[in-house]
């Protein structure tokens, strides 16, 4: 195993390991690689659902990625492994209405459930996640990650076709409503009944193309702006779902770097504006009532659900992320500001 001086990558795949001959397989049956060549595979760090690499090819580094039938996390967590299809489409529907905001799709093998993408060089595009981390925490980016979204959700609204293109009802369920919701009603009885309510309102809601998972992670800060990734729980459904679950790390964020506080709350607040004022398919007020509900209940499950955050560790920050969900869960807000507010005033206590 030779260490790759560019990236920080310290291990490729041995190339007789059964991993690394299944994505050989791949690679030639998508043509991006020559009957006789071998490509080193770099797998990339932080695949939770996936496994994720990087292929150095005679043409070039290209990224591959390959559905897993089981998450690697701590509680039992299965999903469809047709999410990687789910993805590739998302990504290409996306493409063509915002063609700087995701990766190219290079090809795709249903056999082995993978598919090939445009390598992005992480010195020139960073994660989101960790520049948030180190205290980059800029308005304007926050404000350009929900222009693309709104973007995306406004020119697929209304639109039977991709309704049933992107019926991935089945995912979306496995992957976010019962991991996320139906997980967290366990753990707080007394919240039960409103998330077994918010489950069944969002699941029959049919209105956009939801990417499922816009996270800080998900996102690069490339040269022309953010670059969404990972759209494994692409659904068509309720757009509100993807503002919530950005603006649930936008808060969280404070939590993990306290210092940067007021910095992830002028994201959030930048996020709402961007996102609202692009909203042209039904009244802005009608969705942002959505996202508060559904910002209550992703927050609580972030502390209780399957998925919970890894720097949440403090009894301390659980026990108030808790009481705080808890509080907007049973008693919604129906503006986003009311919750930045409540959460501002937090900070100073
Ligand atoms: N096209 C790409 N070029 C370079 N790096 C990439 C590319 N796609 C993904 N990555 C890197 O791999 C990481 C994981 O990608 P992705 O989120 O798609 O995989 P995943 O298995 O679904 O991950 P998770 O379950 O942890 O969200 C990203 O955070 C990014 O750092
Ligand atoms: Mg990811």
């Amino acid at each position: 195993m030779t260490a790759d001086q560019h990236s920080g990558l310290t291990s490729h795949l041995t190339p007789e390991s059964s991993q690394a001959s299944d994505l050989h397989r791949a690679l030639l049956r998508m043509r991006l690689i020559d009957a006789d060549e071998t490509p080193a595979l770099w797998p990339l760090a932080g695949g939770v659902s996936s496994n994720i690499l990087r292929a150095d090819t005679r043409g070039g580094a290209l990224c591959i990625k390959q559905a897993l039938p089981e998450l690697k996390v701590a509680t039992h967590w299965s999903a469809p492994l047709e999410r990687n299809h789910a993805e590739v489409a998302w990504m290409k529907l996306a493409a063509e209405i915002l063609p700087d905001a995701v990766p190219v799709i290079l090809g795709e093998d249903g056999s082995s459930h993978s598919f090939a993408m445009q390598w992005l060089d992480p010195e020139h595009h960073p994660v989101w996640k960790a520049q948030l981390r180190d205290g980059v925490a800029m308005p304007a980016f926050a404000a350009q990650v929900a222009h693309q979204l709104v973007t995306i959700h406004a020119a697929t609204a209304n639109q039977p076709a991709l309704a049933q293109q992107f019926a991935y009802d089945q995912n979306f369920f496995a992957l976010r409503l019962d991991p996320y919701f139906a997980a967290t009603a366990k753990k707080h009885p007394d919240c039960a009944a409103v998330l077994e309510k918010l489950i069944a309102q969002t699941a029959n809601i049919k209105r956009a193309l939801v990417h499922g998972d816009i996270s800080p992670k998900n996102i690069l800060a490339g040269p022309k702006g953010p670059i969404l990734l990972d759209a494994e729980c692409a659904w068509y459904g309720d757009p509100a779902f993807d503002a919530a679950f950005c603006l649930c790390h936008l808060l969280t964020k404070c939590l993990w770097r306290p210092l940067s506080w007021n910095n992830y709350l002028s994201c959030f607040d930048a996020f709402v504006e961007n996102y609202l004022k692009g909203v042209n398919w039904e009244p802005a007020a009608a969705i942002e009532a959505r996202i508060c509900k559904l910002l209550a209940a992703i927050l609580l499950a972030r502390v209780d659900g399957k998925s919970p955050l890894e720097y949440l560790t403090s009894q301390e920050d659980q026990d108030h992320l808790r009481q705080f969900a808890r509080h907007w869960l049973l008693q919604p807000a129906t503006q986003l500001v009311q919750i930045s507010a409540a959460w501002k005033k937090d900070a100073t206590l």
